[in-house]
């Protein structure tokens, strides 16, 4: 099927499913410009828990269409591609949390949204690269345990000044750990003029030489203060940043930043998805019921 009858054909399902599209900043430009909102974790998290439909089609990796799912038990959610997943999600697991709990009895588990519905009921609170410098802050202890991502959680230390124990020890996303200080001296002589957008998963070095640390979301919000942006996360951020605001410019730090989970949703995908009603997200009742304590904890502190 042509493109234009492949964004006819889900148009057209949309409509007779009662579903909306929702999608991550990172997605496909196309998947992008067909999606009914398009968000970062916490924008997503936060739209999903009064969507006005039947069924939720999401256009990102496992772990948001979970988090819809669990502030949406009644709703049909549907994960277009099961290869959508956050390699970052799926390095922590239940025995580091309680490995941690045992060595920190009393601090709090803070678990990053980019985590399994699984880990989640073992969080008190779970937050993203939005929220977890504010969230972090407001919590009564000094010492947190926080998982998975290890460079969010330096962050969050430098931050707070708290004492933040990463689970696993190791944790990272692929994507922006490719990142370099090469990538930050290469941006300096093409782009003079230009400054520099960082995701807290990037690594510290990186986040040193950084003008302002960011969520997807909120390089949205900063884009607006400068004419010349390099952007240091996933390469799809750059059509969302250049689609809204034409007349600023902004630079990939690197071509290769791709995110493979992300990458994994298609048109074809997600008009097989609404055609099919597949591949619908369950989460069992207590990991739902526990996860969900946690997730909207956050969204009443953030
Ligand atoms: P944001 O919440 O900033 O969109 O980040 C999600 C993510 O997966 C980053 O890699
Ligand atoms: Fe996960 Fe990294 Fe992909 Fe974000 S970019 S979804 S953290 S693997």
């Amino acid at each position: 099927m042509e493109m234009e009858q492949l964004v006819e054909e889900i148009l057209r399902l949309k409509e007779e499913r009662n579903a909306i599209i929702m999608a991550h900043n990172y997605q496909l430009p196309e998947v992008q410009d067909i999606a009914d909102f398009l968000g970062d974790s916490l924008e997503l998290a936060r739209k999903a828990v009064n969507v006005d439909a039947d069924v939720i089609v999401f256009a990102g990796v496992d772990f948001m269409a979970e988090t819809a799912k669990i502030l949406n038990p009644e709703k049909t959610v549907l994960l277009p591609a099961g290869r959508a997943t956050c390699a970052m999600a799926n390095m922590l697991r239940v025995e580091h949390i309680l490995r941690a709990k045992e060595r920190y009895p009393g601090a709090p588990v803070v678990l990053y949204v980019n985590t399994t519905a699984e880990t989640k009921a073992y969080a008190d609170i779970t937050v993203t690269s939005a929220n977890a410098v504010r969230i972090v802050s407001k919590l009564d202890s000094d010492t947190v345990i926080f998982g998975p991502d290890k460079n969010l959680a330096s962050y969050v230390a430098r931050e707070t000044g708290k004492k933040v124990i990463p689970v696993p020890e190791h944790g990272h996303c692929y994507v922006h750990r490719k990142f370099t200080l090469e990538d930050v001296e290469r941006a300096g002589k093409l782009y003079p003029n230009a400054k520099l957008m960082v995701h807290p998963e990037c690594t510290p070095e990186v986040q040193e030489r950084a003008d302002i640390i960011v969520s997807t979301g909120g390089m949205i919000r900063h884009a607006p203060e400068w004419n010349e942006w390099v952007v240091f996360t996933e390469r799809e951020m750059v059509y969302r940043l250049s689609k809204l605001y034409p007349s600023i410019k902004f630079h990939p730090a690197r071509e290769d930043a791709t995110c493979i989970g992300m990458k994994a949703i298609t048109l074809k995908h997600l008009y097989e998805s609404l055609r099919d009603m597949k591949y619908r997200v369950e989460v069992p009742g207590e990991i739902a019921s526990k996860a969900r304590k946690a997730i909207e904890r956050m969204l009443e502190l953030s």
